[in-house]
């Protein structure tokens, strides 16, 4: 079974931490970010258990500790972005912490929405360390000038403790986990259109759930699924979300035969078994606009086989992929390259010419664990060896990565 959702989790984390009761959180994510979220809830009261494959979250119902020392995100911009919502309306003062790379990554764009609901938010030049001071807030209609759930998330956690209806509206539709998960820890929300709306001082109470399988570290093996033409892969209890299931459009137009075997829902979220086996041919494809913005986890490996495709991949709109856990647009080209391939770069994207073989080298992650996996999947076709420097990044989010290639690998 796929680990838990990287993205499920760290909501799930948060808002058990958050509720009153005890939560049980079954196939939480194994990846190092969504314990992050687990740690921080942790130092700000909630009691955290580990009891087999299960994580016991007692919550705080609604009041935040002041945690003793820095808040320590890792290498999660989820983490961060998403409880400064949390803790925005709150009495502390929460200072944030993070890695080398987060340290680095734009948080402007959580403070200006959270200010204008009178959060009180100091950065260092506009990264972390991050230092909000809690204060009550007010409800605020927003129009979110990026496409970003964290952001979304952030307005949303904070809009259920700010006086008032807060509402936020997106241009282009990110992932709705947080509305999802906010339902299930009994909030009530409202969607009109490209509108949400949270109404303040509502309670959360605990839930027993089981985390879906994460679509983007199964990404890795649907794409290297279609690297193999005889290649057969069934994957269960994987997440099939729509607002993160646009890979497997992806997948289909490259040449992929996908059979969806049973769908189920869960608090909202979409849980099935998928097969996939390639088409004769892998074709290229075109990602651009709102695609791009719903691709953008798994871009990196859709750019690491592209060479092998019949006619290229083209990406743009993808200039987000610049502040990620590295400049992902940078180092897929710059590895792509140590492969021996043709690739131009664009600000906001890239060009990668399909029919290109690879040649085996020494892959820079920049310790970015998509990075990582993306081109453990490029290798797999490359002629010679592969070294990827950096690898056990990919911890960060699924750290049974390189089990499950071997074992997939051997099949
Ligand atoms: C995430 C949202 C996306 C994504 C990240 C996880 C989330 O980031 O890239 O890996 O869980 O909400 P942005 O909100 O910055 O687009």
């Amino acid at each position: 079974m796929l680990p838990g959702d990287k993205s499920i989790s760290h909501r799930y984390a948060m808002l058990a931490g958050f509720a009153e009761g005890t939560s049980r959180l079954m196939n939480f994510s194994t990846g190092e970010d969504p314990h992050s979220s687990l740690g921080c809830m942790q130092a700000m009261g909630a009691k955290v258990e580990t009891v087999g494959r299960t994580i016991e979250v007692t919550g705080t119902a609604g009041v935040l500790a002041q945690p003793v020392g820095n808040l320590d995100c890792g290498n999660s911009g989820s983490t961060m972005r998403m409880l400064a919502g949390l803790v925005a309306a709150q009495a502390g003062l929460y200072r944030f912490v993070g890695d080398e790379s987060l340290t680095v990554r734009p948080m402007e764009r959580i403070r200006k929405p959270l200010e204008q609901m009178g959060a009180r938010i100091e950065l260092t030049e506009g990264h972390a360390p991050m230092t909000v001071r809690g204060t009550p807030l007010t409800a605020i209609d927003f129009e979110t000038p990026i496409a970003s759930a964290q952001v979304k998330t952030a307005v949303l956690f904070a809009g259920l403790q700010a006086k008032g209806t807060t509402s936020i509206a997106e241009q282009v539709r990110t992932r709705d986990h947080s509305e999802h998960a906010l339902r299930a820890f009994g909030a009530r929300l409202e969607r009109k259109g490209d509108r949400l709306s949270i109404v303040g001082g509502q309670k959360l109470r605990a839930i027993d759930a089981t985390v879906p399988g994460d679509m983007s570290s199964a990404a890795f093996f649907l794409c290297a699924s279609l690297l193999f033409e005889d290649s057969n892969l069934v994957l269960d209890a994987l997440g099939m979300n729509p607002t993160r299931a646009a890979l497997l459009d992806v997948i289909s137009a490259m040449g992929g035969v996908i059979k969806v075997l049973d769908v189920q829902e869960t608090y909202g979220e979409m849980v099935g078994t998928i097969q996939v086996n390639r088409g004769k041919t892998l074709r290229g494809i075109e990602i651009a606009g709102t695609l791009a913005a719903q691709l953008i986890d798994e871009l990196p490996v859709i750019a690491a086989i592209a060479p092998y495709t019949d006619g290229g991949v083209r990406i743009r709109d993808a200039k987000e992929l610049r502040v990620k856990e590295s400049d992902r647009i940078a180092l897929v080209v710059k590895n792509l390259r140590t492969m021996g391939a043709e690739v131009t770069e664009h600000e906001d994207g890239m060009d990668i010419p399909g029919g290109q073989k690879l040649r085996g080298g020494v892959i820079d992650s920049g310790l970015d664990h998509r990075i990582a996996m993306a081109f453990s999947i490029a290798a797999l076709r490359a002629e010679g060896e592969t070294e990827i420097r950096g690898a056990e990044a990919a911890s960060v989010s699924f750290p049974e990565f390189y089990t499950w290639l071997d074992e997939l690998a051997i099949r």
